[in-house]
């Protein structure tokens, strides 16, 4: 059994190594930035909001933010070289007035309080090992009236297999997903109201095909950059069955909430 910081350590390095980047394209989670759209939409953002993105991984989010919605982001994630990587493309886009990018916590978030008209996070409370602690932090830098958008990875309470309960599962962000009526109850002890729900499994379904379809073209394009990343082909194909089949019965969704700090 891993520590909560050992947990963190092995997401923070897995989600730096180039096999990810080749893997899950420019936006690691389902949807990619179709379902971040919707999620911004829903957010309801305007014009010179400050939004905090935790666990930004290499930033396409918060680029997409900036530009689209004209907002100041300051990123946030555990990993150093993600977070570098996520300067990098901030630098190249010329985005460095409007975007920042921070190592830290999101159980322990390294900026104010109350300072933030609202937070994204996808795909990554589903990782975090304290996630009340999380949910604490949102609400602590959202400025009152402050809303956070979540997307996240969801799952029927105790009916994953045992192959989907291990440490890579767990930053693979399925073993420690909860079911969405948990994610809104943790929201809600941190004085989060939900104001909004949607389900998207179909967006989780299209990203295992997705990472399939990328995984079996460069085995046959490019194998030598699958071996360089370190990626066992034939492991990661057995483990994409394994997921296919537990969002084909039910057990694995994706869900987008919207929650509220009050005034
Ligand atoms: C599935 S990726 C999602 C990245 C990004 N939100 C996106 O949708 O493209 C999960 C991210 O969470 C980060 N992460 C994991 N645990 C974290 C923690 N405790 N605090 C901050 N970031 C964390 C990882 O480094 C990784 O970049």
């Amino acid at each position: 059994m891993s520590t909560p910081a050992e947990i963190k350590a092995c997401c923070a390095a897995s989600y730096g190594q180039d096999a990810v980047a080749l893997l899950l394209g420019e936006s690691y989670h389902p949807g990619g930035l179709s379902l971040t759209r919707t999620l911004a939409e829903r957010l309801r953002l305007r014009s010179g909001d400050r939004v905090l993105d935790v666990a930004a991984g290499p930033g396409a989010t918060a680029r997409l933010l900036a530009v689209d919605y004209d907002v100041t982001v300051d990123g946030i994630d555990l990993g150093e070289s993600t977070v570098e990587r996520a300067r990098g493309a901030v630098a190249d886009a010329g985005l460095a007035a409007k975007v920042s990018f921070h190592i830290g916590d999101a159980e322990r978030i390294p900026l104010p309080d109350g300072v933030f008209d609202a937070a994204v996070c996808e795909c990554a409370l589903c990782t975090f090992p304290d996630k009340a602690c999380a949910a604490a932090e949102f609400a602590r830098v959202l400025k009152p009236g402050g809303r956070v958008g979540i997307t996240d990875v969801t799952v029927a309470r105790g009916a994953l297999p045992p192959e989907l309960t291990t440490l890579a599962a767990w930053v693979a962000c399925i073993a420690d997903a909860r079911p969405l009526t948990e994610y809104t109850a943790t929201l809600e002890r941190a004085g989060l109201r939900t104001v909004h729900t949607e389900l998207h499994d179909d967006a989780i379904a299209r990203m295992i095909d997705e990472i399939e379809a990328r995984l079996r073209l460069l085995r046959m394009t490019a194998p030598e950059r699958l071996t360089e990343a370190g990626v066992d082909v034939d492991a990661v194909l057995r483990y994409i069955t394994v997921a296919k089949n537990a969002v084909a019965s039910g057990i694995l969704g994706y869900a987008l909430l919207v929650a509220e700090k009050p005034v």
